[in-house]
């Protein structure tokens, strides 16, 4: 108990930020359980030594971070506090010299992120930048980072820096875990799933005309609302946030409510369920529920149950079905009418609960399985094209939706 002595000298501050190749580091060997990530190797040991880790990050990027809580928390055996980096500021939240604050911003510009980064660089905090931009403000004012390297994003809505900054949140989890042994066979597991994403993406990315045809569905919904938990609320929260746009003040046009170019949607926590959303549940709200075949599986079926009780409209984003006869994952159908594969055998319980969901008439989005940590960047890709097809289909531009630029440098 205590405070834990600050980081040493070696491992302070050097003025003027860090090289930009120091971003560019990440490198894996795929059959070994270990992660380099050049800007971070030499505060390791720095970060290891405070007493938490704290993610501070906006819109997009905030759920980044609540995506790869769980799996920090996990391997590097830290308390990991995640803040929206406004109302960090509002409450001028206490930060201590044996912390180690986090910056996640694609742009690396987001205002009220460099607020909170002077303000915790000025409490003595070890300040880690992680950002698409080499060169920007908090690229410049932290004092090592990661780069994600995922390219110039055009679009307003920030996507592949999202899915980038999953996977960099990842490797930084599995780097600091590097030293423990307990965790040397789980560390391979994520690192060859690392290997396997582009797969995996590929094979949700395959869902595109099928999330077409659901957008046709949906487009006249006055409002949607997403489920997940664990792992992938912030899948909820994050497609909510692409499928109504950003920004408040949603506005009544032909008695739809529509914020930015979208619907009024929301993204909620399953395990909130009961303490007040079940209660907006009937026939006619569609409700995109996140069901992968994670550690809250069995309580995502629980919630789907609840639902379908309630007589709800859902749509279930859940695994390819593992079929039996050795063959591995298959795809296995979309959206509408006579799309289902239906295999004689079933291996998982898991599959069969879904078969059943799809006989009471809800529609599933079948994605690859990967790691848990890793579900959330297969998971978005379809909620992402479903948002994508929204956009389109209601006359939208889902490029610059309305009021907002690309980034946000004033407070
Ligand atoms: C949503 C979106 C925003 C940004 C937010 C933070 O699609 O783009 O919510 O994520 O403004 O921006 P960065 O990551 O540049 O700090």
């Amino acid at each position: 108990p205590g405070r834990l002595p600050a980081p040493s000298p070696s491992l302070s501050p050097s003025p003027g930020g860090y090289a930009a190749s120091d971003f560019g580091g990440a490198a894996s060997d795929f059959e070994e359980p270990y992660i380099r990530l050049g800007g971070l190797a030499d505060y390791v040991e720095g970060i290891l030594r405070c007493r938490r880790i704290v993610f501070i990050a906006c819109g997009t990027s905030f759920h980044a971070c609540l995506a790869a809580r769980a799996t920090l928390e996990e391997f590097a055996a830290m308390p990991v506090v995640v803040e929206l980096a406004g109302d960090f500021m509002d409450r001028e939240a206490p930060v201590f010299r044996d912390d180690t604050c986090v910056f996640v911003s694609q742009s690396g510009e987001t205002a009220d992120t460099l607020r909170a980064l002077e303000y915790a660089k000025n409490k003595g905090a070890l300040c880690v930048g992680i950002t698409n931009t080499v060169g920007s403000a908090i690229s410049n004012a932290t004092h090592c980072g990661v780069h994600l390297n995922c390219g110039y994003e055009i679009g307003v809505a920030s996507t592949k820096a999202y899915t980038s900054q999953i996977v960099a949140l990842t490797m930084v989890a599995l780097l600091l875990g590097a030293d423990r042994r307990s965790m040397t066979a789980k560390r391979l597991d994520h690192v060859r799933a690392l290997a396997a994403l582009p797969d995996a993406v590929r094979g949700a990315l395959a869902l595109d005309a099928d999330m077409r045809e659901l957008a046709a569905q949906l487009k006249d919904a006055s409002d949607l609302l997403f489920f997940g938990r664990g792992y992938n609320y912030s899948t909820a929260l994050e497609a909510a946030l692409k499928a109504g746009g950003r920004g408040g003040g949603g506005r009544r046009l032909g008695g739809r409510v529509k914020e930015v170019a979208l619907i009024h949607s929301e993204g909620i926590n399953a395990g909130e369920m009961k303490h007040g959303p079940l209660a907006l549940v009937d026939e006619n709200l569609p409700i995109i529920v996140i069901a992968t075949m994670d550690a809250m599986h069995r309580k995502m079926e629980s919630v789907i149950q609840q639902l379908l009780a309630r007589s709800a409209r859902l749509i279930i984003l859940c695994n390819q079905a593992r079929r039996a006869g050795g063959r591995g994952d298959v795809p296995c159908g979309g959206f509408g009418a006579g799309l289902w594969f239906r295999a004689p055998r079933l291996e998982a319980p898991g599959d069969v609960a879904m078969d059943a969901f799809a006989a009471r008439g809800c529609s599933l989005i079948r994605v690859p399985r990967t790691v848990d940590a890793l579900q959330p960047v297969v998971n978005v890709v379809p909620l992402q094209l479903l948002s994508y097809h929204l956009t389109t289909l209601r006359g939208f531009n889902v490029d610059q939706p309305r009021n907002l630029a690309k980034s946000v440098t004033v407070t």
